[in-house]
């Protein structure tokens, strides 16, 4: 049993762990709610020919990363490494393109085979959230504002946009010309990394991190300088109404994001606060996606946040959970089955009841709800439960005896008038 053990990358989410988990995840729906965003949930288990066209070969995550195996009918199958594809490959199947505006979200496990570090994981979660059938600027900045807010929210500080233009496939076309020659003369003084990018993936070598070819490239042409005067005109657009809602935004040129289905708008909001891996957002128009796999043509923006970056950040007071509003103390064999039933009785008026299966002494199950800071106690003893009532009473030290009411099973009224006068209403 000992040689059991999760894989390397993975990680158990622990009850107390998981109770800011749950109150993150609150706060992201009801932000989500508000915008007016619909879910959608795909499978997190796909063609792998899915990844390989919509992602794009040449990148890192498709040639390096996936979790790829065949299934028992010989299929290629893949563990979801990120959520854009499936969401366009569900848009076309399911004949969603008729209502062609959807703003849809989706939230859920990814699987990427990378070294593990903190921040970093094989097995991770994000929020995605994809506008699809938008083309207008405004969809840029709605999407960008409701990333940045959704942070804001969460009392994330430190926060930086990044944005840039890659723009059309012209655009970048011309500019790859370009950057070829340029790489055939310097490709000798370009780290490893980036050498064996040249063929593969030649744009992702502008985002290096290595510190010689961050210089070099310096002198190499500009993805920025072969925008079309359209493109430029759709960027500068943005650049002025992320002004106008005053959200402020770094240009980063450099800034191509790591998969191959980007046009125009790509941004990354990163945060101070984290370590080495500091995205936790990344986000861009995907105008040819749909069209290439098969559908029509439908241009779409969209991001995902790293739910792991995002719980690293969050502030603390998100740790807490919410109080018991009752503990139920009890012991004898007439009064555990009335115990039972009660409980029932309490949680349906909303209420955290907290049931101590324990059968242990009295003064252990008055110890353990004093430990739990439940807020009010009931006490059901064979004595109570042969006289059908139970004891019940505010646990708060100050107002203990003054509260303490004695409620027979069977009346609601009584119970709802103690309940609204302590619980409920307070
Ligand atoms: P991405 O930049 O690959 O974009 O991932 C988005 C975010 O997921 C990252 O900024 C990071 O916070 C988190 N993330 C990625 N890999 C890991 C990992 N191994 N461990 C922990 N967190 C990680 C996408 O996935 C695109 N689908 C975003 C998008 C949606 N673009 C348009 N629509």
């Amino acid at each position: 049993m000992n040689n059991l053990k999760n894989l390397r990358g993975t990680v158990d989410l622990l009850p107390d762990q998981l109770i800011k988990w749950q109150n993150v995840e609150k706060i992201l729906l009801e932000q989500l709610f508000r915008a007016s965003i619909k879910e959608i949930r795909t499978p997190i288990l796909e063609m792998t020919e899915l990844f390989k066209r919509g992602i794009g070969e040449g990148t890192d995550v498709v040639s390096k990363e996936m979790y790829t195996f065949l299934d028992k009918g010989e299929r290629s199958c893949t563990l979801r490494p990120e959520g854009t594809a499936s969401v366009a490959r569900a848009f076309i199947q399911n004949g969603m393109s008729s209502s062609p505006l959807q703003k849809l979200w989706y939230m859920g496990p990814m699987f990427r085979y990378e070294r593990p570090q903190a921040g970093r994981q094989r097995q991770f979660h994000q929020l995605g959230v994809e506008f699809i059938g938008y083309e207008s600027v405004r969809s840029d900045v709605e999407i960008i504002a409701l990333a940045w807010d959704i942070l804001r929210k969460l009392g994330i500080k430190e926060l930086n946009l990044e944005i840039n233009s890659l723009g059309d496939f012209n655009d970048r076309s011309n500019f790859q010309k370009s950057f070829s020659k340029w790489l055939e003369i310097n490709k000798n003084s370009l780290d490893v990394d980036s050498q064996n990018r040249i063929n593969k993936n030649p744009l992702r070598i502008l985002d290096s991190k290595n510190i010689q070819t961050k210089k070099i490239l310096e002198s190499a042409p500009k993805l920025f300088n072969f925008l079309s005067e359209k493109s430029l005109e759709r960027y500068l657009k943005l650049k002025n109404q992320l002004e106008v809602l005053k959200i402020p935004y770094i240009e980063n040129f450099n800034l191509v994001r790591g998969l191959d289905y980007y046009s125009h708008t790509a941004f990354e909001i990163t945060s101070g606060a984290l370590g080495s891996q500091a995205t936790v957002c990344g986000g861009g128009r995907y105008d040819n996606l749909i069209k290439q796999m098969g559908g029509k043509d439908t241009p779409a923006i969209g991001f995902a946040i790293g739910l792991e970056r995002l719980i690293l950040l969050a502030g603390n007071d998100l740790d807490v959970s919410r109080r018991t509003d009752i503990y139920i103390v009890n012991q004898g064999l007439i009064a555990e089955p009335f115990a039972i039933d009660l409980s029932r009785k309490l949680r349906s008026y909303d209420l955290l009841v907290e049931l101590d299966l324990s059968g242990a002494s009295f003064s252990k199950q008055f110890k353990k709800a004093n430990k739990m800071n439940s807020k009010s106690i009931v006490v059901i003893g064979d004595k109570e439960a042969a006289n059908k009532e139970f004891v019940i009473r505010l646990f708060d030290k100050e107002s203990s005896g003054n509260k303490e009411e004695i409620i027979p099973f069977d009346s609601d009224i009584k119970l709802e008038q103690w309940l609204n006068n302590n619980l409920l209403l307070n």
